[in-house]
């Protein structure tokens, strides 16, 4: 399961894995973390095939388990690749194998989030790098629904709204 999304777009979401209903349609974020994802992108203001969304592993890990570091190691190219063909203005990676993974780091995702970071591509690409907002998953945030987790998963994406306009606005200049 590859990804979807615009050619074009600004938001580039990345997630852990498949799931079952990924697994059998063959498209990202269409189960119940799907739907959180979509109510989140549709309160930034975007619609969802303005976005580009991935996952960090490409098939999905028996019993939903977290993905193996020999998994990520594997697929983390396919989504390199991914990246440097839509260079996104900003990335937002949805928990802690996807920012662990973009960050080079091995801090938890409630140490990570909220804060911004860069992506670095390699080095024989050439490329720039691009922002990354780290936040909850939306299938974290289906098991923790509280003020709290709302509260923070909404400050991270009016962060990153902003930042788009920011880098919008210094491109006109
Ligand atoms: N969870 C993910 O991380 N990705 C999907 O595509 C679906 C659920």
């Amino acid at each position: 399961m590859f990804g979807e999304g615009s050619a074009s777009a600004e938001i580039f979401f990345v997630g852990e894995a498949p799931g079952e209903t990924e697994d059998a349609t063959g498209r990202p974020f269409v189960g119940r973390a799907g739907q959180k994802l979509d109510e989140m992108i549709h309160a930034m203001g975007v619609r969802r095939d303005e976005c580009y969304i991935a996952n960090v592993l490409k098939s999905r890990p028996l019993d939903n388990r977290t993905p193996l570091p020999a998994e990520v190691e594997l697929c983390g190219p396919y989504l390199v690749e991914q990246i440097l063909i839509i260079r996104p203005k900003v990335l937002v990676s949805l928990g802690g194998p996807a920012s662990k993974l973009l960050l080079k780091v091995d801090t938890g995702i409630t140490k990570l989030r909220g804060i911004w970071t860069e992506w670095v591509p390699p080095s024989e690409s050439g490329a720039a790098p691009i922002p990354v907002m780290p936040t909850f998953h939306p299938a974290y945030l289906l098991r923790n629904y509280t003020p709290q987790t709302r509260r923070e998963v909404w400050s991270d994406l009016k962060a990153v709204m902003q930042r788009i306009s920011e880098l919008k606005s210094a491109t006109k200049k």
